[in-house]
């Protein structure tokens, strides 16, 4: 159970320089299940951050949320794909053809080999109401969300990447099957740093969560390798209740 619960443990490489990718790829692999590349990371070291972690025996999130008109991120997603991702994802606010695409395109240079997860993002959760309606969007997140996720699945994505709260919403849309990867989650003991809406690891997976993204309760903690544990053994307990 420990194994199957480690895997679901993705930490968040929110990191400036190959070196320091490196230093907690060395002490975190075989206690995470995955290392989530970013932009900043992304946008300084590109694929050899990829490529690094991989050596290491790391498998990789690569978070780069493209948005943009469908065949240029259907062709972004298959490079991305064969930089050897586990998962990676795209806006749904980009469309339901762009995602259509996307997976087609995903399925199509795979065929049926095991490619990587395709995700989307829904609605930012910085984005507030009042944020959305600037926009022009009227609708609220509670709407946008589990609407934009079922356009998503009917599109053929793999799942979404969503807030502790906005778990049930999904779930109930989607259904069992969907896979939801969850940031904004914090140990009782941590501190919340800017996140708002934040859950404990065990709320998260209690909740549905396949996946949870976890930062700075394990980088700045004085023994991360620990504080990753007792994530692990939490999301554990909670699997062996079920
Ligand atoms: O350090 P922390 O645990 O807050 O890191 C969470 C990670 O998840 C960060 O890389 C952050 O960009 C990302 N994220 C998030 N909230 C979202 C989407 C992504 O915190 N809604």
């Amino acid at each position: 159970m420990m194994d199957k619960a480690r895997r679901k443990l993705i930490f968040a490489l929110d990191v400036e320089t190959l070196s320091e990718a490196k230093h907690w790829v060395t002490r975190l692999r075989g206690r995470v299940g995955l290392f989530k590349v970013g932009k900043q990371l992304f946008t300084r070291c590109g694929p050899e951050a990829v490529g690094m972690i991989r050596d290491q025996g790391g498998d990789v999130f690569l978070d780069l949320k493209y948005h943009d008109i469908p065949n240029t991120v259907a062709k972004a997603a298959v490079e991305a794909s064969r930089l050897g991702v586990k998962m990676f994802n795209l806006h749904a606010l980009g469309g339901k053809e762009m995602m259509s695409a996307t997976a087609a395109a995903l399925s199509e240079h795979w065929e049926g080999r095991g490619k990587p997860l395709l995700l989307a993002v829904t609605i930012l959760t910085s984005m507030s109401a009042e944020a959305l309606r600037e926009v022009g969007i009227p609708s609220s997140p509670e709407e946008m969300v589990p609407r934009l996720a079922q356009l998503a699945k009917q599109a053929g994505l793999d799942g979404v990447v969503a807030s502790p709260r906005e778990i049930a919403l999904i779930r109930g849309v989607c259904g069992p099957d969907f896979v939801i990867v969850t940031p904004g989650v914090r140990p009782l003991n941590a501190a919340a740093d800017d996140q708002k809406r934040i859950a404990t690891p065990a709320q998260a997976v209690r909740a549905g969560a396949d996946y949870l993204v976890v930062g700075r309760p394990i980088a700045t903690a004085a023994d991360p390798e620990g504080a990753a544990l007792s994530i692990v053994e939490e999301i554990a307990a909670v699997m062996e209740a079920f």
